[in-house]
């Protein structure tokens, strides 16, 4: 009897012990937490759960809301006038955008997307554009609807290969105001931790563009909710 109670006393400061770690002051522990959550949460979309099964106003969105969150922060931040979308999907992010700048009060949204969707929300803040978004003539249209001196951001979203990524960086990159984000969406796949199989993607178009382009850094403090699907992702214009 007395050797079971021991056992368990034992197992109870084993509990306590691991429980009074502080993440924040491991750097390993932090980062396996974070990790096996971003593993956890993206895998689960398999099952119907987490960003395959996010909506907004009904409307599915193919985001996490920790990013969506930021995004607004970020809106009422920059105020961006125009806010160009690569990928528009069902429109859930398209939707998002235009009622956060509803809220804001100011601003709308391009979208655009390869392949048109019948059911995407209509708003008045809100064009929708067909069309590979690195056809000359797609990124014609899209500058159409940029004035002058309006300021934009710029979120890429479409087709996550690295090939793709890094024809769009080089030229929406051009679109972006100083002081303005431009956002490359899903670096997590690759292994970032995310689809180990994927092939080099958004976070090895970021890498090579940055070495080359020093408009932009990228803003770690957009991170800040441990878990992004755009790590590295965050771009802020600085010149
Ligand atoms: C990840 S989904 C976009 C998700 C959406 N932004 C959201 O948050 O809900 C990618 C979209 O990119 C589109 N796409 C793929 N290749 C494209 C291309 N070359 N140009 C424009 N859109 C493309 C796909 O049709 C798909 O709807």
């Amino acid at each position: 009897m007395g050797g079971i109670v021991k056992e368990a006393k034992r197992g109870i400061r084993k509990v306590r012990k691991f429980l009074d770690q502080r993440p924040y002051s491991n750097p390993k522990l932090e980062k396996d937490i974070v990790t096996g959550f971003h593993r956890l949460y993206y895998d689960a979309a398999s099952l119907g759960k987490t960003w395959k099964n996010t909506r907004w106003l009904g409307i599915y969105t193919q985001k996490c809301p920790l990013d969506l969150w930021i995004y607004q922060e970020t809106l009422w931040d920059t105020r961006p006038d125009v806010i160009v979308e690569c990928g528009t999907a069902e429109g859930g992010t398209t939707l998002y955008l235009a009622s956060m700048c509803d809220l804001i009060g100011s601003g709308r949204i391009v979208s655009v997307d390869i392949d048109t969707k019948p059911k995407r929300p209509a708003h008045p803040r809100i064009t929708y554009l067909s069309g590979s978004s690195t056809a000359p003539d797609v990124f014609a249209a899209v500058k159409k609807h940029i004035a002058r001196d309006e300021k934009v951001m710029v979120i890429l979203d479409s087709d996550h290969s690295k090939k793709h990524v890094d024809e769009e960086l080089k030229i929406y990159s051009n679109l972006v105001s100083r002081d303005c984000y431009l956002i490359v969406e899903d670096s997590n796949v690759n292994g970032h931790p995310v689809l180990p199989d994927h092939g080099p993607g958004p976070m090895e178009a970021i890498d090579e563009f940055l070495q080359k382009d020093n408009r932009f850094i990228i803003d770690d403090g957009k991170e800040k909710f441990y878990m992004t699907f755009n790590p590295r992702g965050y771009l802020k214009r600085v010149k």
